[in-house]
Parts: C-alpha cells; sequence; structure tokens
C-alpha cells in the first residue's frame, strides 16, 4: 500500500513545473508528494508551496521546500492531495486527517487538482466512509439535527486518547455517515449551506485529474 501512495505522489510530483505555487495536502499520501517534490528542489526546481496543515507545513519545510503563509495567496497554480474515498466521476471524500476545511480552500484556490491514491481509495459510490464535518461549536446540537434530516448519523470525533478531536483552527468534528451517497453534488451543496458548518469533506467539483496506483498499474483519470 505505502509503495502504491509514492508511485501515484511520484505522478503528481512530476508535473509541477519551474516557477509554480504548490498546494500541498494532508495526509500520508501527499506526505510522499512532499518527500518527492522536496528531492525535485534539491535537484534545483524553483518552486514555493502553501499548506493544508500545520502538519504539512513542518513536513514540507524540513524537506527544503519554501512554505508561505496562504493567507497572503489568493490563487495557487496546483494542488496534490490524497482522498478517504474517489468515485469514477472524481467525487470525493477526505478529511480523515481533520484537514478538509483548509484543503477545500486551497482546492478552490488552485487552477488544477490531482488526487492522489492507491486502489483501495477507489469506489463506485461515495458513502463506505462518513463526510467529516467541521463547525462552530456554538451550533453542534443545530448541525447534528440538520445531517440528521439529511439522512446522515453524526458522531463527535475523538483523538486516540479519547478527548475530542480539533481542527488546525481549534474546532471539532463530526463524521457523519449516510451510507450510499446517490447524490453527491446534492449533499454537498446541502451541508454548505447549513449555518454553522465551517466546512465538509465532500469536494464534488475541485479534482481534475486523478493518479490511481494499483497491483495492475497507474491510472491517470481526468474530469
Ligand atoms: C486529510 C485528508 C487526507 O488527504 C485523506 O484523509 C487521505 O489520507 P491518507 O493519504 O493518509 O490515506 O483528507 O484531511
Amino acid at each position: 500500500m505505502e509503495a502504491l501512495k509514492r508511485i501515484a505522489a511520484e505522478a503528481a510530483v512530476a508535473e509541477i513545473a519551474d516557477g509554480m505555487l504548490v498546494g500541498l495536502g494532508t495526509g500520508s499520501t501527499a506526505a510522499f508528494a512532499i518527500a518527492a517534490l522536496g528531492r525535485r528542489v534539491e535537484e534545483g526546481l524553483k518552486v514555493t508551496a502553501v499548506s493544508t496543515s500545520l502538519q504539512t507545513a513542518q513536513a514540507a519545510e524540513k524537506a527544503g521546500i519554501r512554505v508561505l503563509d496562504f493567507a497572503d495567496v489568493a490563487a495557487t497554480d496546483l494542488c496534490i492531495d490524497g482522498v478517504d474515498e474517489i468515485d469514477p466521476h472524481l467525487r470525493a471524500i477526505k478529511g480523515g486527517g481533520g484537514a478538509m476545511l483548509r484543503e477545500k480552500v486551497v482546492a478552490t484556490a488552485s487552477s488544477r487538482m490531482i488526487a492522489i491514491a492507491d486502489g483501495s481509495k477507489s469506489v463506485s459510490q461515495l458513502g463506505t466512509r462518513p463526510v467529516p464535518i467541521e463547525y462552530l461549536p456554538f451550533a453542534r446540537a443545530f448541525v447534528a439535527r440538520r445531517v440528521q434530516e439529511l439522512g446522515g448519523n453524526a458522531a463527535a470525533r475523538l483523538t486516540e486518547a479519547g478527548s475530542v478531536f480539533l481542527t488546525d483552527q481549534g474546532n471539532p468534528i463530526l463524521d457523519c455517515s449516510f451510507g450510499p451517497i446517490v447524490d453527491p453534488d446534492a449533499l454537498a451543496l446541502s451541508l454548505s449551506t447549513i449555518p454553522g458548518v465551517l466546512g465538509h469533506g465532500l469536494f464534488v467539483d475541485q479534482i481534475h485529474t486523478l493518479y490511481l496506483a494499483t497491483a495492475a498499474g497507474l491510472k491517470r483519470c481526468d474530469w
């Protein structure tokens, strides 16, 4: 599995050209992309990056990549990130690492987003995994009720130690199980319009290209 993540990540990083401003995703697959980009920078590639999490910013800086504060950046050239699930229309569930709010901002700010994944992430229909929702603590019960009205079952995300998981912004997450998601676009819109929802992990129109690495080889899918 790790080798497959690396193959997908390296294929995406090969698309980065001199002078680009690159959005770097979060997670174990994105970590392979950061390592591969670090090697290219060492070889002389001139790029700058923005990060989707504190963890990624640290890893990128350690790899020798110059990281800008995204607050000063209005647009990026390319974004590379992992997914938790992705369907044949390149719609995805993200946020297993809790970074989906920043990930969606950076993906949307990018001219192009490349998703990188091993074969275990490919599904015919989204919904095997819950959709993470980052919410305003003030609105917890209200958001959970709205999720329930949409057919979802909301569970508070906890850390391994059992305390409430908090994002890089200091907000909690509800992991919302909907079962098979028949209309991801409609669900994404419904979740986005709940007051108190700060961000969610359904990515329905951000991903342009997928590099999917399986035992059978590397496949590229374009939207
Ligand atoms: C983090 C994410 C990750 O990209 C997603 O969870 C995939 O992670 P991994 O590559 O470790 O399986 O969305 O918020």
